[in-house]
């Protein structure tokens, strides 16, 4: 018995890194799959079929609303039904904000917002259609966001905008798709790809695979099982933004309002000057962010 059995499952980005990894897992735990990329979503499928699992690739840009539509399309005509979205599919054009040309800022944003919202819209659409059928079912929509999202990130300007973006969204999806038993969580993962071993900083941290023996912390499988969970009927989690890798799992509390000062009239800009700038009101507040351990000999 999987812990997906009989779910309907839509994967983004899903021909390489963490997406291959939701996608064998999803389809490992009894989930059908829609496997999406721009290419390699066929051997994803042929990975699971051999697996013993069931599969289908539909290959095409996320940000494409046609796209949206086709997946799912497929998972409804493939399978029957669907009921989770995993939004994972993703780029990076890193460059430092005085060098950051219009095309790297443009597609980041497009393949990961209006990506996400593409997909996502499809699917809204088909359960509000199921809804006002009378069929209901938990639903699940997965969105990736990112630490440089919730953290910030020096020259990621277009990224971290994109990843912001995201993990809000997740908060927007879970409200406004409650009515139609939709839960809705971005994770925020830190693992092995290959874009993060092109990302000056942290390629060097997240470094090469360990020997056997030791446990490989980054390791893109880690991050599917919270996925996995988050995708299963019943997860009580809706609204929530999660940072995850290794054997580490953290709900953030996200933005929280810390210190205050009311007054029932306006504040003169002198006023602010001397109640802002006197020691009793703190200069910032202490935002707790992943804590990611260097790998032993890694510097590449
Ligand atoms: N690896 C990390 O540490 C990390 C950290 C934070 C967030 N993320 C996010 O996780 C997700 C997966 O990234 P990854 O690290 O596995 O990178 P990856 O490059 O290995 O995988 C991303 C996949 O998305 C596909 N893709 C790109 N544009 C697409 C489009 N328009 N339509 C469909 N597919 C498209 C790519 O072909 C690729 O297979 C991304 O959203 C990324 O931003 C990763």
């Amino acid at each position: 018995m999987g812990q997906m059995d009989g779910r309907v499952a839509v994967v983004t980005g899903a021909g390489g890194g963490l997406g291959r990894e939701h996608a064998l897992l999803l389809a490992a735990e009894g989930a059908k799959v829609v496997v999406n990329d721009l290419a390699g979503a066929k051997v994803v499928v042929e990975e699971i079929h051999a697996a013993g699992g069931a599969a289908v690739a539909v290959e095409g840009g996320v940000s494409d609303l046609a796209v949206g539509e086709q997946l799912v399309t497929a998972a409804v005509q493939s399978f029957g039904d669907l009921h989770v979205v995993v939004n994972n599919a993703g780029v990076i054009r890193d460059a430092m904000l005085w060098n950051m040309t219009e095309e790297q800022f443009d597609l980041v944003l497009d393949v990961h917002l209006k990506g996400t919202f593409s997909v996502t819209r499809a699917a809204a659409r088909y359960w509000r259609e199921q809804s006002k059928q009378g069929v209901t079912s938990d639903r699940s929509l997965v969105l990736t966001s990112s630490g440089s999202g919730t953290h910030g990130n020096v020259g990621q300007w277009n990224y971290s905008a994109a990843k912001a973006g995201l993990a809000i969204q997740a908060v927007n999806a879970s409200r406004e798709l409650a009515r139609f038993g939709v839960r809705a969580n971005a994770i925020a993962p830190v693992a092995r790809t290959t874009p993060v071993l092109a990302t000056p900083g942290l390629g060097a941290v997240v470094g090469a695979p360990q020997d056997d023996n030791a446990f490989d912390r980054y390791h893109p499988k880690h991050i599917s099982p919270l996925v996995a969970y988050l995708s299963t009927a019943g997860c009580p989690f809706t609204g929530q933004v999660f940072s995850v890798y290794g054997g580490h799992v953290g709900l953030y509390q996200g933005w929280s309002l810390g210190h205050e000062i009311n007054a029932d009239r306006q504040w003169s800009v002198q006023e602010l000057a001397e109640v802002m700038g006197a020691d009793a009101f703190p200069k910032s507040l202490e935002a707790v962010a992943q804590r990611i351990v260097p790998v032993e000999g890694a510097g590449h």
